[in-house]
């Protein structure tokens, strides 16, 4: 195998830049270009202001300022890049199919294949083809058929190389992973690929493994800690209505290492880019297969999730005394997680949709999230016109003009710096009873009451 000089990443998004990024920087002696389709989001990798990266993660600003330019490089020619890489990272985005046969489960691979005939018809020379976006259990045969039957006599190694990273903590989690997952056949093709990570990761955190067990393990990583998720979840509920604190259960029950205290906080559910999708990947990879127990094991975790941000939200009509037309309801956070501005399968999408289905009238705060991205989000569920969702829901770039007027906040994520208001110049400017229903379990009951508010909690 040929010393690896230069490696190409197709997709610049939440995975291939920050990891890409990382790698450059621990690798300056390897070029590394980063390219995508859309040239927005290069030409925003590219901008001079750092601060104007295309996604927002902590330290990422510093590792794109000491590489880009250096070993780091983002462009929009992928033929070009393909053609001059030693080896090529498949890190486009793999959604839940839209259409068709297995419509609302599958992953949609037109990506992931596209990228490959890609790479059939440009490659002049081997290649080492890396699968880094979340992939249904054999995928790699599907890639590798396309690339031996499209070329002329050029050998490819495909190797599994799945992301673990969390958003939000993306660099901390590249810089320090658990684990760094290989799986392939051609030893010399993962070895070069070892040697890339080997510069900072110990060597026994690296683990090589079949390319399906390497598939099918990060799906299954996701589904278990979706699972943890769920299972809190219901418990917050069981809580609720017993006067146990689920706070306190979690506790109790994740101090037995064997179950461990990590992912075992209550909240209005889990979202992200991966979760849903990997479970439900996994439950039509089950299906598909007649595993109908294994499948049905599955997706409980999904019909829990979305049974939790329901419940939520009709908590908040509930509370409020069975209606919220015309009510101000003001929203902390839109992002699924606090440090990320990732909108994707946000609870807070289907909250506000539930809500605004009540006919509530919201106005939305969130730290990094844009007035764009929250209707885009909306208009993509397609349950309401997009004037309708211009019409009922506001969004403003100041938390005290959100809550001004509210008949209730609603916590949808756990930014840090909520804690941090003036609850009590807040109350005065809301209208009473003054409700805050915290989804995040964030805020401080006993101050908040002392205050005057009527305060909610998940799982209290
Ligand atoms: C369990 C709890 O561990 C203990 O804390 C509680 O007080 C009582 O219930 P026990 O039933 O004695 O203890 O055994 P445990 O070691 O938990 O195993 C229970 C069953 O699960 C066994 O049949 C075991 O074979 C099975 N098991 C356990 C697995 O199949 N796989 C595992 O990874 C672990
Ligand atoms: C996840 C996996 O953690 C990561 O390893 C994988 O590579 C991609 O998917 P991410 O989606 O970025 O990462 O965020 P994560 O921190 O896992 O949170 C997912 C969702 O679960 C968030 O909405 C979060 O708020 C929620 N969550 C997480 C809880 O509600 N309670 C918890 O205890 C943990
Ligand atoms: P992830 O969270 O998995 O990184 P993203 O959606 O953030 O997913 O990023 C995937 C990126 O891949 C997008 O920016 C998209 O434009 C890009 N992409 C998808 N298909 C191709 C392709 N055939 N060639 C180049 N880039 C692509």
């Amino acid at each position: 195998m040929k010393q690896i000089k230069k490696i190409t990443c197709i997709g610049a998004g939440y995975v291939g830049g920050p990891t890409m990024s990382v790698i450059a920087q621990k690798n300056p002696d390897i070029q590394i270009t980063v390219v995508d389709v859309n040239k927005a989001r290069i030409a925003a990798w590219n901008d001079d202001d750092l601060s104007q990266l295309p996604i927002y993660e902590k330290g990422l600003d510093a590792v794109v300022a000491e590489t880009r330019g250096r070993n780091l490089f983002f462009d929009t020619d992928v033929d070009k890049a393909i053609d001059e890489a030693d080896m090529i990272f498949i890190s486009v985005n793999t959604p839940t199919k839209t259409y068709g046969k297995g419509k609302g489960q599958a992953a949609d691979l037109k990506f992931i294949e596209l990228c490959a005939r890609q790479i059939a018809a440009v490659a002049k020379d081997d290649k080492i083809v890396v699968e880094k976006s979340t992939l249904p259990v054999r995928t790699a045969d599907a890639l590798k058929s396309i690339l031996d039957n499209t070329s002329n006599g050029i050998n490819f190694h495909i190797l599994s190389n799945p992301e673990f990273l969390a958003e939000g903590t993306a660099i901390e989690d590249l810089y320090n992973p658990d684990r760094v997952l290989i799986g392939g056949e051609n030893i010399e093709a993962i070895e070069a690929l070892v040697q890339l990570y080997a510069q900072w990761v110990p060597r026994e955190r690296i683990i090589t493994t079949n390319l399906w067990s390497s598939e099918l393990s990060k799906l299954v990583a996701n589904a278990f800690l979706a699972q943890r998720v769920s299972s809190i979840n219901a418990v917050s509920e069981l809580c609720e209505v017993t006067g146990a604190n689920v706070e306190e259960v979690a506790k109790a029950v994740g101090m037995d290492s064997r179950i461990g205290s990590k992912f075992l906080k209550a909240s209005v559910g889990f979202g992200g880019s991966c979760f849903q999708k990997d479970i439900l990947n996994l439950v039509y990879i089950a299906r598909s297969y007649k595993l109908d127990a294994v499948a049905d094991y599955w997706e409980q975790v999904i019909i829990m999730n979305d049974h939790q941000k329901t419940r939520f939200a009709e908590k908040i009509v509930q509370t409020m005394y069975n209606t919220v037309n015309g009510k101000h309801i003001a929203f902390l956070g839109w992002a699924f997680k606090k440090d990320t501005n990732d909108t994707r399968e946000s609870a807070a999408i289907y909250v506000a949709d539930h809500l605004l289905d009540e006919e509530a009238q919201i106005v939305v705060y969130d730290p990094k999230v844009s007035p764009e991205q929250v209707y885009r989000d909306l208009d993509f569920l397609g349950t309401r016109t997009p004037e309708a969702n211009r019409r009922l829901v506001k969004v403003v770039d100041d938390p005290y003009t959100a809550l001004d007027g509210a008949h209730a906040a609603a916590v949808l994520t756990e930014w840090d710096v909520f804690k941090t208001y003036d609850w009590k110049q807040i109350k005065a400017g809301m209208k009473k009873p003054a409700f805050v229903f915290d989804g995040r379990k964030l805020l401080d009951r006993s101050q908040l009451e002392t205050l005057g508010f009527k305060y909610y909690a998940i799982g209290e």
